[in-house]
């Protein structure tokens, strides 16, 4: 598919997601507020969907893994030891005509130039000045910049400070994974467990995006859902490798397609980092970062050793020996696989001359599960309708749905991804069955209401 298509394709995404209840822009009703999204009805049930399959594949799957739920608001000298206050940036350009800002990293990657956010001022001023022909503002169109600066990501807040000038400020968190290394040691104390141990959560992060842009790609609130392993330096490579693979199934097991993703492997890695890969998916600009799989070494519990003056280290009681454990990661953002599952989803199909849209999730992360809808209005099809539906919704996440045509309620159920559409004709208060509709076959069955929870619970296994 061409760029152009693809990126009509997203228009068309982002437009159904607002028109049926995926995602809306935040604040909408007073002119939004950029990058950041709410999920609607049936978008808040995907997430769901996705994180509980994360969560299935990295703590309930798993012997060596557990789960977390720290904080959003830590002590600030975490974000100081982890190097965030000063490190955690990304290089910015300011049209000097219009004010616009630019992230310059990513306009000259835009343009086919390899750059990225861990350059220097210097070494990204000197690829800026040779391409800055090239590059022109998105909003006026000129071409007269600023030099390039790092701007800081960090989301400060006022949190605990009753002063006026703030110079001790409390930050929303960048990443949720510092949650997880500053209680490295009190789940190890509450549960003994030993290494190798992993420790996973799902949580918000805030990051000062310069130019937030590509729908969910590129917030400023978003959710991640990043697993920590914490192992025996000599370790960290083989499992590395191995978290690499289970990852990769983790992410074709959430029904992706396999030529729309692909590993690609950081060219630039930070000082301490072993190993960097990450899992990009085909958006609609070309393959991007969904996932960071990472191998970091000894860093993390090395700068908070130092930072809050504790060593954060491990005693291995079997062999006698202390060490700081090496660590390995899993980072993904919900909004980046939500984005990638609706786009994979997306199917126009011609049907008896017209164009039908259906999202083909797969079944088991399909945010409605079943849709109960009587043929008519009539109360003698709604009454039993209902009953229907009170009994199926006690095992799936099922809607009702009485307005308009039949054919239009088919084709809503199929915008939002129902697998199954569950009609409850006059002929059904005769035989006491109902007729069953695929949404991938359009294809319809007669099936007994006895026999209908066993049916679809066998169907969407
Ligand atoms: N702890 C490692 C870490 O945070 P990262 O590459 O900065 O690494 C990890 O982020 C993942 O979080 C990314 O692969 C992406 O899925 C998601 N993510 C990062 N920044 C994001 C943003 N501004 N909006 C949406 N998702 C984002």
């Amino acid at each position: 598919m061409s760029d152009k298509k693809e990126l009509d394709k997203m228009e068309k995404i982002v437009s159904l997601c607002k028109r049926r209840g995926f995602v809306y822009s935040s604040s909408e009703i007073y002119g939004g507020f950029a990058g950041v999204y709410d999920f609607g009805p049936v978008g808040v049930e995907l997430e769901n969907n996705i994180k509980a399959h994360w969560w299935k594949w990295m703590v309930q799957k798993r012997r060596d893994i557990v789960g977390l739920d720290s904080s959003i608001f830590m002590n600030p000298k975490i974000w100081e030891a982890s190097g965030h206050t000063k490190g955690f940036s990304d290089p910015m350009a300011e049209c000097r005509e219009c004010n616009t800002r630019i992230r310059v990293d990513k306009v000259l990657e835009e343009i086919g130039v390899s750059a990225d956010e861990k350059m220097s001022e210097e070494e990204i001023n000197k690829i800026f000045d040779e391409h800055k022909d090239k590059i022109k503002c998105p909003k006026c169109g000129k071409q007269n910049f600023t030099k390039a600066r790092k701007f800081n990501l960090l989301v400060q807040s006022n949190l605990g400070d009753f002063t006026e000038n703030n110079d001790d400020p409390a930050y929303l968190r960048g990443e949720t994974c510092q949650g997880i290394y500053v209680n490295f040691k009190n789940v190890i104390d509450s549960t003994h467990l030993k290494l190798p141990l992993g420790i996973a959560q799902i949580g918000k992060a805030f990051r000062n995006e310069i130019s937030p842009r590509q729908f969910l790609f590129r917030g400023r609130e978003f959710e991640q859902m990043e697993m920590q392993y914490f192992l025996e330096p000599d370790k960290e490579m083989e499992e590395y490798e191995k978290l690499k693979e289970y990852r990769w199934k983790a992410t074709l097991d959430l029904g992706l397609k396999e030529e729309n993703l692909r590993w690609k492997q950081h060219e630039n890695l930070v000082f301490y980092a072993k190993d960097a890969w990450d899992i990009e998916y085909k958006y609609p600009w070309g393959f991007d970062e969904m996932e960071g799989v990472h191998a970091r070494g000894d860093y993390d519990l090395t700068q908070h050793s130092k930072g809050c003056g504790k060593e954060q280290d491990y005693y291995d009681q079997d062999n006698n020996k202390r060490f700081i454990p090496h660590i390995i990661e899993s980072s993904v953002g919900v909004g980046r696989t939500v984005f990638a599952v609706i786009m994979d989803a997306y199917t126009e199909e011609e049907v008896n001359g017209e164009i039908r849209v259906v999202l083909k999730f797969n079944k088991k992360i399909a945010p409605i599960k079943v849709a109960v809808l009587p043929l008519s209005k009539k109360e003698e099809l709604t009454k039993p309708a209902l009953e229907v539906f009170e009994g199926l919704n006690e095992k799936f996440i099922c809607h009702y749905d009485e307005t308009q045509s039949i054919g239009k309620r088919y084709r809503r159920q199929d915008e939002i991804g129902t697998p199954y559409c569950v009609t409850f004709d006059f002929e059904s208060l005769e035989d006491q069955a109902v007729t069953v509709r695929d949404r991938d076959t359009m294809k319809q069955e007669r099936i007994k209401i006895e026999d209908l929870e066993n049916y679809l619970t066998e169907k969407l296994k």
